[in-house]
């Protein structure tokens, strides 16, 4: 790739400096603009064969006819530009144009796009237009189109507008209209299972040299636009700003009870909303949305001193996409594995949540983070179906969820089904969320009950072995997703095993400190006839052990599986599933992904460093790699075992998954899963920062690159700033209790205000 994606001056901008017609989706997927209620990609202005123009509303799922799933529907779209200059079409070829660029600024979400367009000899025209997602209104977003002559004399026509239907795979919408009223441009869609209705709403302005012209607005069978056309000679300049919403019968801000609005009702709600925003500028509209990201950035950003461009602008990225797929402002919505970015894995939600996105928000925003384990709550109930009709007691979580009450969304089921740790998982979630910020009153309201529920599927899941003595969990699909029907993956166990304890371990909180709470729970659940089996299931639960070469087995077989040469598939040359399709790969000693690691970093205070080292030893050649979600565990993994050259290596290689120069990596959309990766990388690996048991830790391993780096963190109320040299660790309390106590490798040290430490 020939452009330069990062901005080593400042660290801030994504750039492309050459259009790709032929495989566009990489940059609308990394430069996607949202705020977690909306996820807009960045397509280009001009329609070419290949663009996937998506704005992606959180939580709207809608059945897939084709598939057994629902998926996010493909909402209106806003961002399409008509151009014309003497009858022809704005189209970007390898002769027509000069000075391309598209940069996203992560400063502040605004995406520009600037070329120089000669569409007949003669005549040269600028082009440039800015698109803002606010993060200050969720609902609006804003576009401003200008196109000034250079040279010439042209018949120019601009317009934009609204255009509505699913333009690309499954059709989602019924009852598609566009309105006008006066000047308001507004369409409305209703998705035909779910039943929720779209409505988008535009004002279109025009300046000609400045001043005020009156833009043109027309309705289309299927869109409708607004612009000007006009006579410009050299000099002229014309200008469109758009201001849009988007609102949908599901949005909770003005109907907290859960009812859902009416199709009509919200077309007349989103009239007087717009009305609201009639007096508003694109630039007075996107300057709120600048300063709720300067706020954000202040409390987000690290700090890194040293030979690290490359690292800020990922950590960077990261943050920005990690803030705009979270629909943080409505508990009954999560985070799918593309974010809001494209409709890779229909929009639905893994395991990739609690394991890999939601420590950056524990750390970082714990009532967002909030927001992402109330949502597992919500979908207890489904989980308790599933249970059942798995023949099952207590709740047992899907590997897919969506919709709070859809239950599996997984389309694969035969796979997914296997998948079990899920359920240990959301369980972890609940521990590490309280763990961090201590609130008590979600683990009274919801986290609990998930707790119990979750360690209760775990009882009635164990089978008793009478050879071993032990129970055991055959049969599942740890994170490792090559290996199939294995028994006691070593993850899955630890991971119930903690589950089944926290019950125990909340049960008698509960009954101590929150009497009432304990007996409505004891009612509903009967918490006393199932706190033996939690116990007995615990203490005899199989909990595999290092061999005498201190490697931990990933369960009872992997050890002993056959090799191959993995030469090829390791240096992401071909997949290994082309060569040794299902089952064969299943029985061979290679792993799709992190699966040991991942037990390590979510229970290190369990296993000594001598274990640690040799199990990163020993599994690492056999990991092929192939989910996004491996390299940040293998690299904080490294971290953690002070080989540092190879957990710089490996981060490195984590960062590039969407930044790197490969076109298509992000054609279905960014991998969130390793975006909240890679912000562990740097604040949970380099820095050291972790949960050790119910402890703040902190034992850094910087890179070489790095001097320093400075970050923020939220631990138990308090906002405390963490800065890490190659000798030394200073820790100072920012806001909340001045007392601070950490967990170092000299042992526990505590102080007011401020710590320091070398190292
Ligand atoms: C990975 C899973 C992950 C899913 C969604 C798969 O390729 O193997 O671990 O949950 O992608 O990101």
């Amino acid at each position: 790739m020939t452009e330069q994606l990062s901005d080593s001056s400042r660290n801030w901008l994504l750039r492309e400096t050459q259009i790709h017609p032929e495989a566009p989706r990489k940059f609308e997927s990394i430069m996607c603009q949202g705020n977690g209620y909306m996820g807009v990609r960045a397509a280009t202005d001009e329609s070419y064969e290949k663009t996937v123009r998506y704005t992606l509303v959180a939580g709207t799922f809608d059945k897939m006819e084709k598939k057994n799933t629902t998926e996010l529907p493909n909402g209106a779209d806003t961002t399409a530009v008509y151009l014309t200059a003497d009858g022809i079409g704005l189209a970007l070829d390898e002769d027509n144009h000069c000075r391309y660029e598209r940069r996203l600024d992560l400063r502040d979400g605004l995406l520009t796009r600037e070329f120089e367009w000669s569409p007949r000899v003669g005549l040269r025209l600028w082009f440039r237009s800015q698109r803002f997602v606010s993060l200050a209104d969720r609902h609006l977003l804003g576009q401003k189109v200008t196109v000034k002559v250079l040279e010439g004399q042209t018949e120019l026509c601009l317009e934009t507008g609204i255009q509505g239907g699913e333009r690309y795979g499954e059709p989602h919408f019924l009852d598609m209209e566009g309105r006008l009223e006066g000047e308001l441009l507004q369409y409305a869609e209703t998705t035909h299972e779910s039943g929720i209705t779209f409505v988008t709403s535009a004002w279109v302005s025009a300046q000609l040299n400045g001043a005020r012209v009156t833009p043109k607005p027309q309705l289309l069978p299927d869109r409708i636009l607004s612009g000007y056309a006009s006579t410009l000679t050299t000099g002229d300049e014309l200008v469109l700003e758009k201001l849009c919403r988007i609102a949908t019968t599901r949005d909770n801000d003005f109907r907290p009870d859960g009812e859902e609005w009416d199709r009509e009702v919200l077309l007349h709600r989103e009239q007087e909303e717009m009305r609201q925003i009639r007096s508003l500028s694109f630039d007075s509209a996107f300057a709120s949305s600048r300063e709720r990201w300067a706020r954000l950035w202040q409390e987000r950003d690290i700090t890194i001193t040293g030979n690290a461009d490359a690292d800020q602008l990922a950590y960077r990225f990261a943050v920005y996409h990690l803030t705009i797929m979270a629909p943080l402002h409505d508990n009954r919505m999560n985070i799918g594995a593309k974010g809001l970015s494209g409709k890779g894995y229909f929009g639905h939600t893994f395991w990739d949540t609690e394991v890999y996105m939601l420590p950056y928000f524990v750390w970082t925003d714990p009532k967002g983070a909030k927001s992402l384990v109330e949502y597992r709550y919500h979908c207890l109930n489904a989980a308790r179906e599933k249970a059942r009709e798995s023949g099952y007691e207590g709740a047992m979580y899907p590997w897919e969820a969506a919709w709070i009450t859809d239950g599996d969304v997984c389309p694969d089921a035969h796979f997914a089904k296997y998948e079990y740790h899920v359920t240990a998982d959301v369980a972890y979630g609940v521990h590490y969320y309280y763990e961090i910020t201590h609130d008590m009153d979600f683990m009274r309201r919801c986290g609990c009950e998930i707790l119990f529920e979750t360690a209760q599927f775990w009882r009635s899941r164990l089978e008793w072995s009478a050879e071993m003595n032990c129970y055991e969990i055959r049969n599942v699909i740890g994170p490792d997703e090559f290996t199939h029907e294995a028994n006691n993956n070593a993850f899955t166990n630890y991971l119930a095993h903690l589950n089944l304890c926290l019950a125990l371990r909340w049960k008698e909180r509960l009954r101590k400190e929150y009497p009432q709470d304990y007996e409505r729970l004891n009612r509903k659940l009967n918490l006393d006839k199932r706190e033996q089996g939690w116990r007995e299931g615990a203490e005899k639960l199989k909990l595999p052990v290092a061999d005498e070469k201190n490697i931990l087995p990933q369960d009872d077989d992997f050890m002993t599986l056959p090799e191959i040469d993995l030469t090829i598939y390791r240096a992401g040359e071909k997949k290994l599933r082309k060569d040794y399709p299902y089952p064969t790969y299943t029985r061979l000693k290679v792993s799709k992904q992190a699966d040991v690691m991942n037990l390590f970093l979510l229970r290190e205070e369990l296993f000594p460093l001598e274990v640690k080292k040799a199990s990163f030893r020993y599994y690492e050649p056999f990991c092929v790699h192939e989910s996004s979600l491996s390299l940040c565990a293998y690299s904080m993994l490294a971290a953690d075992c002070g080989e540092e050259e190879q957990a710089y290596a490996l981060f490195e290689r984590a960062r590039a998954i969407d930044l790197g120069s490969n076109m298509k990596s992000s054609d279905e959309g960014i991998h969130a899963a390793s975006l909240g990766g890679v912000w562990q990388c740097c604040v949970l690996g380099f820095c050291g920062v972790r949960l050790c048991g119910d402890k703040l830790r902190i034992v850094p391993n910087l890179p070489k690159s790095w001097e320093s780096a400075t970050a923020r963190i939220w631990w138990r109320g308090s906002n405390l700033e963490l800065t890490v040299t190659h000798r030394d660790v200073t820790l100072r309390v920012l806001r909340g209790d001045r007392k601070i106590t950490v967990l170092t490798e000299q042992g526990i040290l505590t102080g007011e205000g401020e710590l320091h430490w070398n190292i």
